[in-house]
């Protein structure tokens, strides 16, 4: 996945009158600050607080570092759920906005797009976002409406056809982020996407999300493809998602990495107040872990009818074997 192009070069004009070294030592406090968890999916020992970008060197960081693999999750996260529920969003809201990322990959995904609005904490973070929209090609990009406010206070009066909220949950105290799914959901007409770092506690932020508006009647898009009790949760597992992000030159160098990508893991999901245009079948499932392919077979981990279950898909099954192809990680099987 690479960031638009006229991002890419809004980013770089950002960075220029940076301090090398001040930015080389907030990118990777804040690499260490969004990991959140260490391999064990425990908190990691750097607990930054719940701001992490709280000074100009590190809002930089962010430019440089994170958005691309935020931007990278949300494009994902959203082409998944587009799959399912074929929106053409007018309207979207944006909220915990940061520099703008969930934006610009709604923009990209949905040329249907005429008006954006963006809700953010940090002042700064609001003139950052606003100076690389106004770059943006398409024109809902560059005439968003950036709202300072909180997002643990009442959310601005409206209904939106898409609501995004992305890495932003887990930055809420726990004690009002169920109020706050409460309130993003009454602001949304059509459809709501949360979506979380994919760790462990990224990922309860995310179930805890599915548990609360299944319980209005939200109708689940994705990546659940039923709303069956979650088998991963059950397992004690966390289902998440990898988008591949291309790095650029400074990405690498402010990382100290050699390798042209990285993959962002996230966990998501997509709910809806219309029914499925395909419905829900017994049949459905999706792909929650990399496909392991061997010689003349794949084999392929689901999430199907309320389970996770492994399937070997061999070249005989000629149909199947060509769907294959196309198909990794997260898609529907
Ligand atoms: C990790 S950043 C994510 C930014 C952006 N959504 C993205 O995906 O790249 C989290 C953002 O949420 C904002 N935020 C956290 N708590 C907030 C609150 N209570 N009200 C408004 N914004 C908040 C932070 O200031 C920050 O910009």
């Amino acid at each position: 996945m690479q960031l638009p192009p006229a991002l890419r070069q809004a980013i770089e004009e950002e960075l220029i009158a940076c301090d090398t070294a001040a930015l080389r030592a907030a990118s990777a406090r804040l690499t260490e600050c969004y990991r959140g968890t260490d391999a064990s999916g425990l908190p990691a020992p750097a607990a930054f607080g719940n701001n992490a970008l709280n000074s100009d060197a590190q809002r930089a960081a962010y430019l440089a570092v994170r958005l691309p693999a935020t931007f990278a999750a949300v494009s994902a996260a959203l082409a998944w759920t587009r799959e399912r529920c074929e929106i053409e969003p007018r309207t979207v809201l944006d909220l915990g906005s940061g520099p703008g990322t969930a934006l610009w990959a709604v923009a990209q995904l949905f040329p249907s797009l005429e008006a954006a609005t963006a809700i953010e904490r940090d002042p700064k973070l609001i003139e950052i976002a606003r100076r690389l929209a106004a770059r943006a090609a398409h024109s809902s990009l560059r005439q968003s409406a950036w709202l300072s406010g909180d997002l643990t206070a009442t959310l601005p009066e409206g209904a939106w056809d898409l609501v995004v909220c992305s890495y932003a949950l887990n930055e809420l105290p726990q004690a009002q982020r169920a109020e706050f799914v409460r309130r993003a959901w009454a602001r949304t007409s059509n459809l709501l996407v949360v979506i979380e770092p994919g760790t462990k506690v990224g990922f309860a932020n995310i179930l805890a999300v599915r548990t609360r508006l299944l319980a209005e009647g939200a109708i689940l898009v994705a990546p659940c493809p039923n709303a069956l009790a979650c088998p991963m949760a059950a397992a004690e597992d966390w289902c998440h998602f990898a988008a591949r992000v291309e790095r650029t030159a400074e990405h690498r160098r402010l990382k100290g990495a050699t390798l042209g990508h990285e993959d962002e893991k996230f966990s998501y999901v997509a709910f809806s107040r219309s029914a499925l245009p395909d419905g829900t079948h017994s049949a459905d499932a999706r792909i929650v872990r990399h496909p392991r392919i061997f010689s003349g077979y794949t084999q392929l981990t689901l999430c199907r009818e309320g389970e996770i279950a492994a399937t070997t898909v061999t070249r005989s099954k000629k149909e199947d074997w060509r769907r294959l192809k196309r198909l990794g990680w997260g898609d529907r099987w």
